[in-house]
């Protein structure tokens, strides 16, 4: 690899936002502490930004900024990089030119990781050099690293996660405030945890990357993004929330694999989870993955998912153990390997139960034909319960559990109340988890 002097390990930044001045405010402030733990100083040689005029979070000398990402991937004295700038491209691209050049690389991009992980460990390990990502996935809170050795004599079967701070920011809200998703929406942005462009949070592509991620590594096969299923939360009402209480349950984005002899299904969509369980108390902007081995049964990882400190944590422990691999000058010493090639199940193979609210008219027959629908689909209705009824039109909403069933039957189920003509509105339709 490039720079054969090794007294001081050099490190190329690509990016300097939220993540990345955090990281080079924490490399300058514990220099000392890292220095000690590795042998010798990680020094900080470029930082790559778009804009060098922009106000930072962090005090760099001047001459430390460039817009020209040449000016660490042609820099034979760069061991390392890390990759803060987000985004697949140009990402992806400096990823994979830094590690064919010989570099090290830590990286917290999900997006990239997911869609490309496969490639760039390839080109890690041709190489003889490590790409490191335990930010990409719950931000502070360590996941990857665990599954990659703590977890490895275990074969796991199950990953139930919330893994994205900014929908359980909003779920929250929407639960403890009765707020409408707009409304929470708007706060969240407020305050900053949601982007002004949310769509990849509240649609469920940021989960879906990071549960692809964690399926790759727990079940050792390759989950591509494309091959989960994912839902947002936009269509939730504030009632829904109520309703489900009401039931006993919580409302979350629930990222999820399971393993079985068929393959792997993974799935992002929000659920009814019972109020008792762990996963139903993590409020707010935190995290937390629920993983399930053969031998070490259930165990709970829980934190802040985001955040510039907390994912600093994570980054700078990459750079450490990086480093140190440096100065031994060994590489691949714990790495997923994809060797399964798992089948990955399409969401209609799914049993699970099932929440729904519809609008009908208030009147005579009209459960008989709902419940007719559901009879015929082999869905059997474990309650119903009429909770609002609106004199001025003369319709009801009725909210229906079902007992375990086929998400094929339920799709379809669904399709044909759509088209009767007793039913005013499909409301929302959820799964039941748990
Ligand atoms: P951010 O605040 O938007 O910062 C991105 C940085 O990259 C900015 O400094 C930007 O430069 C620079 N950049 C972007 N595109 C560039 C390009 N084409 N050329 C040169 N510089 C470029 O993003 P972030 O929140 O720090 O997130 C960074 C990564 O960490 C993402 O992959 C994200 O998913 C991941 N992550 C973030 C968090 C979190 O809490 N924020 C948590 C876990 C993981 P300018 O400043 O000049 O615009
Ligand atoms: N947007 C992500 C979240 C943080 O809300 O959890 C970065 O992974």
């Amino acid at each position: 690899m490039g720079g054969r002097d090794l007294s001081r390990i050099n490190i190329g930044l690509m990016g300097l936002g939220v993540v990345g001045s955090g990281v080079a405010r924490i490399l300058t402030e514990k220099a000392d502490w890292y220095a000690t733990q590795v042998g010798r100083p990680l020094v900080l040689r470029r930082a790559l930004v778009r804009d060098l005029n922009k106000p930072r979070q962090v005090e760099l000398p001047r001459e430390l900024l460039t817009t020209d990402p040449r000016e660490i991937l042609d820099d034979d004295e760069v061991h390392l990089v890390i990759e803060v700038m987000g985004g697949e491209h140009p990402a992806y691209e400096y990823v994979r030119e830094a590690l064919l050049r010989g570099k090290y690389v830590v990286t917290a991009n999900k997006e990239v990781m997911a869609k490309h992980g496969p490639e760039l460990l390839d080109a890690a390990r041709e190489a003889h050099v490590d790409v490191l990502y335990e930010a990409s996935v719950g931000g502070g809170i360590p996941l990857i690293a665990p599954l990659k050795r703590d977890l490895l004599a275990n074969a796991m079967t199950s990953v139930r996660a919330i893994i994205n701070g900014t929908t359980n920011y909003i779920l929250t809200q929407m639960s403890r405030e009765g707020w409408d998703f707009d409304r929470a929406l708007q706060q969240a942005q407020a305050l900053g945890y949601a982007e002004p462009d949310p769509t990849n949070d509240v649609e469920g592509l940021d989960a879906a990357y990071k549960i692809a991620l964690l399926a790759s590594l727990a079940f050792h096969t390759h989950v591509h993004p494309d091959d989960v299923y994912h839902e947002g939360i936009t269509r939730l009402a504030a009632r829904d929330f109520r309703y489900a209480r009401e039931l006993g349950y919580a409302i979350k984005l629930l990222a999820m694999a399971e393993r079985s002899n068929h393959g792997v299904q993974v799935r992002v969509h929000p659920a009814l989870i019972p109020e008792d369980q762990p996963l139903a108390k993590v409020e707010g902007v935190y995290n937390a993955v629920e993983l399930t081995g053969d031998l070490l049964d259930r165990v709970l990882f829980q934190g802040p998912g985001a955040g510039s400190l907390p994912t600093t944590s994570a980054v700078v422990a990459d750079v450490i153990d990086v480093a140190l691999s440096i100065i031994r000058g060994v590489s691949d010493r714990l790495t997923w390997r994809g060797d399964l090639m798992l089948p990955v199940r399409p969401i209609a193979d799914l049993t699970t139960r099932y929440y729904l609210r519809l609008v009908v008219p208030d009147r005579a027959g009209v459960l008989a034909q709902i419940a007719g629908c559901f009879g015929r689909n082999e869905i059997s209705i474990a309650s119903v319960i009429q909770k609002e009824t609106h004199e001025e039109d003369q319709t009801a909403e009725l909210v229906i559990m079902t007992h375990r069933s086929l998400e094929a039957n339920m799709q379809r189920a669904l399709r044909q109340l759509a088209e009767l003509p007793v039913v005013r509105e499909v409301g929302t339709f959820l799964r039941v988890e748990g």
